[in-house]
């Protein structure tokens, strides 16, 4: 039995369907590693260039961070890969499945905007059972799958409460465990923690980085705050003008900046 596996178990004791959740969380935590390629990805708006021949590699498992100035391209990226947005050109694959014209439905993402679209008519169970609800899943299975999810966001106690009874902080982490729900192969984040207060955010940032220890879903948080990304990410890509400017761990990004824009960017004093 692998580590992974006997943490899963253990965690889902207390739950009815132990065994049943066990089996599926062991198999979405192997599914859920893998790689996302981009490759000669372009999308143009009007005469603008929104992505300019992006090709990049977002590693199995980890939470890379995709930083840049406003109108880099972060978002029409993200919205790409979700499916959201269609290419003009290139590929996007999740492992080995070519998914670039596959429907945003069946790609598996878990998407997180920065503003709190919840449905403002469900509870908070609701709106975290939701994804579960469209594909028919036994309500044994939801219940348990959305209290578990609950308690790793820290808000079990707020299950039955609607979203405008919530703080910005305590939306956002629903809005992740509705994301999570569904066991989606990749998890996209976009700006989730730019609405909120600076304190709220740093704690907000560091119980991300201690979920995705927890989860291993391969992520990408767009930010373009550099302090959020290096603090976060194992790794950070630097996007400007619709073009990546380096691929580096955040120690890397810093020490050595690979062009002068992101030299510039990290060090706006040089
Ligand atoms: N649907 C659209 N129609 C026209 N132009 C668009 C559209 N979506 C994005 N753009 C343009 O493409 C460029 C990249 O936008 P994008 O939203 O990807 O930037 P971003 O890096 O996410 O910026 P921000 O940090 O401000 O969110 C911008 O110049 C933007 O105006
Ligand atoms: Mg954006």
């Amino acid at each position: 039995m692998t580590s992974q596996t006997a943490r899963t178990t253990l965690t889902s004791n207390h739950i009815a369907t132990s065994s049943f959740v066990g089996v599926e969380k062991a198999a979405a935590a192997t599914a859920a590693r893998v790689a996302i390629d981009v490759s000669g990805v372009a999308k143009r708006f009007g005469n603008h260039q929104a992505l300019d021949d992006v090709s990049i590699r977002f590693q199995p498992g980890q939470l890379t961070a995709l930083l840049g100035p406003s109108g880099s391209g972060k978002t029409t990226l993200l919205r790409t890969i979700a499916g959201i947005e269609a290419p003009d050109r290139g590929r996007i694959l999740f492992g080995d499945e070519d998914v670039t014209w596959k429907q945003i439905r069946l790609r598996e993402v878990g998407f997180v905007f920065q503003s709190y679209a919840l449905f403002e008519h469900l509870s908070v169970f609701d709106n975290v059972a939701f994804g579960l609800s469209v594909k028919k899943v036994a309500k044994s299975v939801i219940s348990a799958r959305v209290k578990e999810l609950l308690e790793r966001v820290e808000l079990a106690h707020l299950a039955h409460r609607m979203p405008r009874e919530l703080s910005g902080g305590q939306r956002q982490r629903v809005a992740l465990a509705r994301a999570l729900a569904p066991s989606p192969r990749v998890l996209l984040l976009d700006e989730p923690f730019g609405a909120l207060d600076a304190r709220v955010r740093r704690d907000l940032r560091t119980w991300l980085r201690k979920l995705h220890d927890e989860i291993h879903v391969t992520s990408i948080l767009v930010t373009h705050d550099q302090e959020e990304a290096f603090a976060t990410a194992d790794s950070v890509v630097v996007m400007h003008d619709g073009k990546i400017e380096q691929v580096g761990t955040p120690r890397d990004i810093v020490e050595r900046p690979a062009t002068a824009f992101v030299k510039s960017f990290v060090d706006p004093r040089s």
